[in-house]
C-alpha cells in the first residue's frame, strides 16, 4: 500500500494499473478513519481490482466559523486502517496541490442543497461537489464509494454526476454503529464522557420515528415531532434540524411515500452531529 501526494503520482500509478486491464474504485475521505470508512474500502475492494482511497481535510467544504483546524487528523492510523480493510494506494494531498492560487472554478448545485446542511452550511455543498469532481478527474474511477450517513452528500453527489455526465458509477454504503447505536463518524472524537452519553439520543428518537412509521404513521409533521420531542428529553441536546423529504429530491413532502429520508443534526454540547435512515 503506497501514499502518494501529488496529483501526477495518482496519474502515474493508475494509468499503470489502466494498461493492465485492471479496475479502480475510489473511496473520497477526510482522514481519521473508522470502521464506517473500512465498509466504504472493503466494499470497492470486493468491486474493483484495485482501491484509491483519498485523505484530505477540503478547506472548502468548511464554513468560516467550522471546525477546519481542528479536525482530527492522522496519517499514520489511516496508512494502518486502510491497509487493514485491503485498499492500494492513499492519495494524500496538501492544499496547495488540490487548490492552486487564483482557483476559481467550482461545481455548484441547487435543489438536493437547498435543506438539510445545505440551509445552515451554505458553501459546503460547493466545496464538497467541487473536491469530489476532482477526485474523479484525477482517479477517473470506475466506481465511487460513499455513504448513507451523509445522505444529502450522497443525493448532490449521484445529481451532479447524473447532471454533468460524470461515466462514474455511485455505490452507497448503509449507515455503520456502535454497539450503542452512535453512528460512526470522525467527529465523535469530540465528544466527553457525558456527551458520548446524551448522543445515543439521535439513533434512540430515529428509532422511534421509524417504528411509528412501520406501524403505519405516514404523516411527516407527525413522525417529525415524535423524533423532536423525544430529543428535547436530552438537556445537553440542541435540536438544529429534523426533517422528511423525498431522498432523490431533498424536498420536504407531507405524506411518506416512495423513498423517504428522515434527517437529523443535533449538537450535543458543541459538537454537531447528524444521523437519518431512510425509508423504502
Ligand atoms: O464525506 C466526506 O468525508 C467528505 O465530504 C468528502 C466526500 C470526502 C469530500 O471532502
Amino acid at each position: 500500500m503506497k501514499v502518494v501526494k501529488t496529483i501526477k503520482e495518482v496519474r502515474e500509478q493508475v494509468n499503470a494499473w489502466r494498461k493492465e486491464g485492471l479496475t479502480v474504485g475510489l473511496v473520497p475521505t477526510m482522514g481519521y478513519l473508522h470502521e464506517g470508512h473500512q465498509s466504504l474500502i472493503r466494499k470497492s475492494v470486493e468491486q474493483n481490482d484495485r482501491t484509491v482511497v483519498s485523505v484530505f481535510v477540503n478547506p472548502i467544504q468548511f464554513g468560516p466559523n467550522e471546525d477546519l483546524e481542528a479536525y482530527p487528523r492522522d496519517l499514520n492510523r489511516d496508512m494502518q486502517a486502510v491497509e487493514e480493510a485491503g485498499g492500494n494506494l492513499i492519495f494524500n494531498p496538501e492544499p496547495s496541490e488540490m487548490y492552486p492560487s487564483h482557483f476559481t472554478s467550482f461545481i455548484d448545485t441547487t435543489e438536493t442543497t437547498e435543506l438539510l446542511c445545505g440551509a445552515v452550511r451554505p458553501i459546503h455543498f460547493r466545496g464538497v461537489c467541487t473536491v469530489v469532481g476532482k477526485l474523479f478527474n484525477i482517479v477517473k474511477p470506475d466506481r465511487a464509494y460513499f455513504g448513507q450517513k451523509d445522505a444529502q452528500q450522497l443525493a448532490t453527489i449521484r445529481r451532479f454526476v447524473r447532471d454533468l455526465d460524470f461515466d462514474i458509477e455511485i455505490v452507497p454504503c448503509p449507515i455503520i454503529r456502535e454497539e450503542d447505536g452512535l453512528a460512526k463518524s470522525s467527529r465523535n472524537t469530540y465528544l466527553n464522557p457525558a456527551e458520548r452519553q446524551a448522543a445515543l439520543i439521535l439513533s434512540k428518537s430515529l428509532k422511534l420515528g421509524q417504528q411509528a412509521i412501520d406501524a403505519g404513521e405516514r404523516n411527516a409533521e407527525t413522525i417529525i415531532n415524535i423524533i423532536k420531542t423525544n430529543l428535547k428529553t436530552e438537556p445537553l441536546a440542541r435540536v438544529d434540524y429534523v426533517e422528511v423529504v423525498d431522498f432523490a429530491n431533498i424536498q420536504r413532502v407531507e405524506k411518506i411515500e416512495g423513498e423517504t429520508l428522515v434527517a437529523i443534526a443535533v449538537y450535543i454540547g458543541k459538537t454537531r452531529l447528524i444521523d437519518n435512515f431512510i425509508w423504502k
